[in-house]
């Protein structure tokens, strides 16, 4: 950690001020300011947070020059392939591969908790049909706090147990009850002879008037959309997660709050925004168009899906992503479908198109599953809350190692102040 033997000087005003340096396992060295505002009378000022680790972690590791991304040390192409969601799930909350029996009691133990309150379906029916999902998650993922209340108290290491295996547990049936609400289905209760992932696909696509088989490839498809959603260190909704637990807030409320950050289109929701670009493209003829529009300043388009604010040479995730969509695509016969097509030269395009080489502009892991998604009949506004649904886990990991922190303290950024100075108020009938 800190390593006397490195330390950076600040020169404020004449006065040299010593900052503290800290080495990590990986990454590149930390500089202490904690200290600054007391010794220097300075803030830092670092919006969007490029240049600041806001906590310590021992659960992921990016390099993003490398595009290498680690959970616990373990690298996401080996998990993708040799894993499956429940098992890093395991691995994210307690930081090692579990033993056979260990896998075994977790995922019973996840099992079990599957259904919801039955008063729940109640909540649901608050709703407008037309509501998107992920509204619906953001409210009902809060709510739970007002069903569980034997598992809010954070203080208590044995709630905070309950509360993170009930969250995986349930987000899941929460998920696919937004989606069967939203389509006028009834909801179809968890089944626990079924794994994880087919067990959604079945709450997701069955009806009670015929039986619903889970294809075995598309399950795994979606064990490893799962997968290479876990967790992704201090993204935005993860550091909402970590900034609303800060606080003593409960873990559903905080996990509620990650949801509604994920939503945004430069996160989460840029999955549900690609496929509606690609539908809108339309025709491989308007690509053209398209990139002009995204190279220009003037104009606020993005190609959604492609970018991302740490890897910048390619998204590891998106590697093996882009195998499981080959796969999927090939088992259903959907090769050549517009949209595809659309899909397909955009990337050729944009990985030999010099704006996007020089900016180091890659397809991200959303192009891919978004195209896996959409194949097996899930609508767009499901894409987000599935990723939802994935980080579930790594907001829950990040938010357990962060209360079992001693020396956790409520986060409250400081600011540049640039509004007005003192004045003294004017009565109405002066102004
Ligand atoms: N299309 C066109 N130009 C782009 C794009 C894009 N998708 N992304 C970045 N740029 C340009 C941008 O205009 C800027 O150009 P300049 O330097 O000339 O001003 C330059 O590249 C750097 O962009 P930035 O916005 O400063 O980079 P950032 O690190 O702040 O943003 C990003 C990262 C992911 C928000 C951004 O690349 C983006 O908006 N991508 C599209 C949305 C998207 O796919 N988001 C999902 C990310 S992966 C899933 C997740 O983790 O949530």
């Amino acid at each position: 950690m800190t390593d006397t033997t490195k330390s950076a000087t600040i020169t404020i005003n004449n006065q040299q001020i010593d900052l503290p340096v800290h080495s990590p396992t990986a990454g590149p060295d930390v500089v202490d300011i904690g200290k600054l505002y007391a010794q220097g009378g300075v803030f830092t000022y670092d919006p969007g947070f490029t240049s600041t680790a806001s906590c310590q972690s021992a659960i992921t590791f990016i390099d993003g020059d490398k595009g290498e991304l680690l959970h616990r040390g373990y690298p996401i192409d080996q998990l993708a392939e040799k894993s499956h969601y429940l098992e890093v799930c395991y691995l994210l909350m307690y930081g090692e591969l579990p033993s056979a029996n260990a896998l075994e009691d977790f995922e019973a133990r996840v099992t079990r908790h599957t259904m919801v309150h039955e008063q729940m379906h109640n909540f649901f029916r608050g709703f407008r049909r037309d509501a998107h999902p992920m509204a619906t998650m953001v409210g009902v993922v809060g709510a739970m706090s007002a069903f569980y209340h034997d598992s809010t108290d954070i203080n208590d290491p044995w709630q905070r147990e309950v509360a993170a295996i009930r969250l995986i547990a349930k987000v899941p049936t929460i998920a696919a009850m937004a989606y069967k609400y939203s389509v006028g289905q009834p909801f179809v209760y968890p089944r626990n002879d079924l794994d994880y992932a087919s067990n959604f696909l079945r709450m997701c696509f069955s009806v009670p008037a015929e039986e619903y088989e889970v294809n075995p490839i598309l399950s795994r498809a979606m064990d490893r959309i799962f997968t290479l959603h876990a967790d992704h260190e201090q993204n935005a909704s993860t550091s909402t997660v970590r900034l609303a637990s800060s606080s003593g807030a409960n873990p559903f409320a905080c996990v509620a709050a990650g949801i509604a950050c994920l939503w945004g289109p430069a996160h989460g929701g840029a999955n549900q925004a690609c496929l509606e670009m690609l539908r809108e493209i339309g025709t491989v003829d308007r690509i053209p168009e398209f990139i002009a529009r995204a190279k220009d300043k003037n104009d606020p388009f993005r190609l959604m899906s492609f970018g991302h604010r740490v890897y910048k040479n390619f998204d590891p995730r998106a590697k093996v992503m882009k195998q499981s969509a080959d796969e999927v695509l090939g088992l259903l016969g959907i090769e050549d479908n517009d949209t595809l097509k659309v899909a397909m030269e955009l990337e050729k395009i944009a990985l030999e198109d010099p704006y996007f080489v020089e900016k180091k502009l890659y397809p991200n892991v959303d192009f891919y599953s978004g195209i896996i998604l959409d194949a097996m009949g899930f609508p767009t506004s499901m894409f987000t809350p599935i990723f939802a649904l994935a980080r579930t886990v790594g907001w829950v990991s990040q938010w357990k190692e962060q209360i079992a922190d001693p020396a956790l303290k409520i986060g409250r950024p400081r600011q540049l102040y640039t509004g007005e100075t003192f004045r003294d108020y004017v009565d109405v009938e002066n102004r």
